[in-house]
């Protein structure tokens, strides 16, 4: 009655943002990803009839009201599919870099999905396990499957998962993070779905821009095409941030060393280290190279002041049981 599986954190070149149902979280667009190596959830869960309730720790701190009810929402839905009503005890750990600002609720309901449905021995299809994590945070879905990730939207619950693209080993790009600001994020992505939806440009980049760039952006990830991808990817994250700061309300997300970050990568293109951008919701930047170019990147990265902390992941693979136990 007990398992522990890791998932890994995932950037999205086309984000999900904005929901066609807030309750099965069904989004507004179908969107792409890579997992994250190195930045990865480990959640033990064990169902047991000594538990008069369900306990749930996260990085060895007692998860209470909003977080703590997410969790157990999840798992009421596992113990329903599998007919029991044992409680659960719920323990998770991220292996991120203490405080980085990037705690993803991807990595941590992905995991979960997986611990909790094999504690109970449910053995789960990878598109089950993709519906279910989903339920717990949008992003979680893509953090089921391995390396290069593609979520569609749909009508319904059973038509909503992710699947692989591309393993990761499919193309040698790496993620080095700037990390400008390691504070957890005052709005969240739950709030910032609802807000986009009053931006004035929502529909237009839900209509007229994503269909096109979703394209291209699925071509050159399946061709290699570096700088059509880059292009790409950077051009939606301005786009999905134009939609941030006009929604209502309007959201700010980026901060001073964010846009000297931003500069400096264009800057650096000039030069001929060919890097591309994207951001979350939030203030750090995730910059694409191949792997080549790392060490140079980070060594100009290096010098910019603001820059807290530079994380590098190259693409991983999804979700997976481990043997070891979250402390
Ligand atoms: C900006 O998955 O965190 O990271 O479903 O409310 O948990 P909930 O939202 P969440 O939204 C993440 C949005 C994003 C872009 C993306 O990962 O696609």
């Amino acid at each position: 009655m007990k398992a522990t599986a890791q998932a890994p954190s995932n950037i999205a070149f086309i984000k999900y943002w904005g929901r066609k149902d807030n309750e099965l979280r069904l989004p507004a667009n179908h969107s792409l990803s890579v997992n994250l190596e190195g930045l990865s959830t480990v959640t033990t869960v064990e169902f047991s009839g000594d538990l008069a309730e369900d306990g749930v720790e996260i990085n060895s701190q007692v998860a209470t009201g909003k977080q703590q009810s997410r969790v157990v929402k999840l798992i009421d839905r596992v113990r329903q599919m599998a007919g029991v009503q044992t409680k659960a005890k719920v323990t998770s750990y991220n292996t991120f870099p203490k405080g980085a600002g990037l705690a993803s609720s991807a990595s941590g309901f992905a995991a979960l999905a997986l611990a909790s449905t094999a504690a109970l021995e449910l053995d789960l299809s990878e598109k089950e396990l993709s519906q279910l994590a989903r339920l717990g945070s949008g992003s979680a879905c893509r953090s089921i499957p391995d390396g290069f990730v593609e979520w569609q939207t749909a009508e319904t619950h059973e038509d909503s998962f992710a699947h692989s693209l591309h393993p990761a080993n499919h193309w040698k790009i790496v993620d080095v993070i700037a990390l400008v600001d390691q504070t957890e994020k005052t709005i969240s992505s739950s709030e910032g779905h609802e807000a986009a939806l009053k931006s004035p440009f929502y529909q237009t980049r839900i209509q007229h821009y994503l269909p096109n760039q979703y394209t291209r952006i699925k071509d050159a990830l399946a061709n290699r095409d570096f700088t059509t991808f880059g292009l790409a990817m950077e051009e939606e994250a301005i786009n999905f941030h134009a939609i941030i700061m006009t929604s209502d309300p309007s959201i700010l997300y980026w901060n001073a060393a964010t846009m000297t970050v931003l500069h400096a990568v264009r800057q650096l293109r000039t030069q001929g280290l060919e890097a591309y951008f994207t951001i979350d919701a939030g203030p750090n930047v995730h910059i694409f190279v191949e792997e080549h170019n790392v060490e140079a990147l980070v060594a100009t990265l290096g010098q910019i002041p603001g820059i807290q902390e530079i994380l590098v992941a190259p693409p991983a693979q999804g979700a997976r049981l481990i043997t070891e136990q979250a402390a």
